[in-house]
């Protein structure tokens, strides 16, 4: 059969395809994606060296409806009858990545579909919910002092990814999880590997390192437990290993630790660079930052949210998008950034206005997903980045660029949006 698309209400003449590692696009995902709105609501897209046809689902009613609705799954093997391969393990064995290795990275709670999905979710879920978060604020609010304290300033300027976006959520969601100290720059350092797709040698080695730090963690949390979320883990797993098995328990702590640190440091990041961006809007964030916070939190995560696209859902039966047909069994993904532009939805999208959800609640943007997979750690990376940003603005009122504008660069890394390095002078405290 002919794997998709045939226009039903909307015509098609050539169906759009797109190669995600396209430098354009990379450079400029913003203007990029939003062309290709325009043109289709889905659009084919090329991803490593997978040779199934995969799609890419770009409007925002769309995307809420591949993520939100039950004829999707996350996990090829529950399309019923095709015996599908994932694509994302065809790439990585494209790229010379050995299966054992790749099935700690395709195998964890994103992965997971129905029962098992909720049964990986609610065990993790608790230590996540808003009132928990609540209750961590002092604790990030002074790890968030001691790093502006010791900020390694030269010349009065300071990388803030380096110094101050990364150490942030890394400490606080190693201290949830219990990752001593000592094992945090490890982390980081695997956490960087596992986006440089160019790398395939540094992947397998990056996720043996993770395997193995947390197989280690575990045996020493059994004789030496802890108020840590390991330790709560380590207890349903020995209790009964149906509840938890030993692979879940680590790919779960994985994917807790890797989902938890990179994205929030990169929203910080980008956050901080918008900002200076647009002086009235920091301006307005300054006249009255703890009652603007929140939607300034808000409108960051749609304008320069990290993550650019989820991952890709199966469709278990045919089904409709945008007027055409997604055939059963297709790899779709979402892209959120394109969903996060869509004039469809938000009113002047290209303007950045940290008043468009003043308090910040009821969520508008895509940028934590949504559905049954929506972000666990949301409220966790919405709070970092609001007392990041505080007390950010409360040292630094004199804050701005150190380098030409032009000059910053990006990570390239598809679905990702993401600084190398942010420098800044910091001015008078
Ligand atoms: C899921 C974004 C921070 C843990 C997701 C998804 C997105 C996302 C888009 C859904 C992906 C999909 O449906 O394919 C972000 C962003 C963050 C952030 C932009 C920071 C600004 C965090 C933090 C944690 C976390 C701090 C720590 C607990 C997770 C987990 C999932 C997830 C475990 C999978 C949930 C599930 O499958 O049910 N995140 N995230 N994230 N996120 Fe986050």
């Amino acid at each position: 059969t002919e794997p998709l698309t045939e226009p039903l209400t909307e015509p098609v003449t050539e169906p759009v395809t797109v190669d995600l590692l396209d430098p354009d696009l990379l450079r400029d995902p913003f203007a990029g994606f939003s062309r290709l709105r325009e043109l289709s609501p889905m659009v084919q897209v090329t991803y490593g060296s997978a040779g199934t046809p995969l799609w890419l689902v770009t409007r925002y009613e769309d995307v809420r409806k591949v993520l939100g609705d039950r004829r999707f799954v996350n996990s090829p093997a529950n399309v019923p009858g095709l015996g599908l391969e994932d694509v994302r393990a065809e790439a990585f064995r494209g790229m010379g990545i050995e299966d054992e290795y790749a099935a700690y990275l395709l195998r964890t709670v994103l992965d997971a579909d129905g029962d098992d999905h909720l049964r990986l979710r609610r065990l993790v879920a608790r230590t996540f919910t808003a009132r928990r978060v609540q209750e961590l604020q002092p604790r990030v609010r002074n790890i968030t002092a001691g790093l502006l304290d010791r900020l390694p300033v030269r010349d009065g300027v300071v990388d803030l990814v380096e110094d101050f976006a990364y150490p942030l959520p890394i400490t606080v969601i190693c201290e949830l999880v219990g990752i001593p100290a000592d094992d945090r720059g490890r982390w980081r350092e695997w956490g960087r590997a596992l986006m440089r797709q160019d790398d395939p040698g540094g992947i397998g080695a990056a996720v043996a390192g993770i395997v193995h730090c947390v197989e280690d963690l575990i045996g020493r949390r059994r004789v030496e437990p802890a108020d840590d979320l390991i330790t709560a883990l380590i207890r349903v797993h020995d209790e009964d290993g149906s509840v938890l098995s030993g692979f879940e328990l680590v790919t779960l702590v994985l994917a807790i630790v890797l989902a938890g640190h990179q994205t929030t440091a990169h929203l910080i990041g980008n956050g901080v660079l918008a900002l200076l961006d647009h002086p009235d809007q920091l301006a307005l964030l300054r006249s009255d930052p703890s009652g603007r916070m929140a939607g300034a939190v808000h409108e960051l995560m749609r304008w320069c949210g990290p993550v650019q696209a989820t991952r890709f859902r199966y469709a278990t039966e045919d089904v409709e998008i945008g007027g055409k047909i997604l055939r059963k069994g297709s790899p779709v993904m979402a892209s959120l950034v394109s969903a996060n532009f869509d004039p469809r939805q938000f009113e002047d999208p290209h303007r950045f206005d940290i008043t468009r959800q003043p308090d910040g609640r009821r969520e508008s943007h895509v940028g934590f997903g949504h559905g049954l997979h929506y972000c666990l750690g949301a409220a966790l990376a919405r709070q970092e980045a609001e007392v990041a940003f505080t007390a950010l603005l409360a040292r630094f009122p004199e804050m701005s660029l150190a380098v030409p504008r032009d000059r910053l660069s990006r990570t390239s890394v598809p679905g990702t949006w993401q600084l190398a390095s942010l420098p800044v002078r910091l001015g008078a405290q």
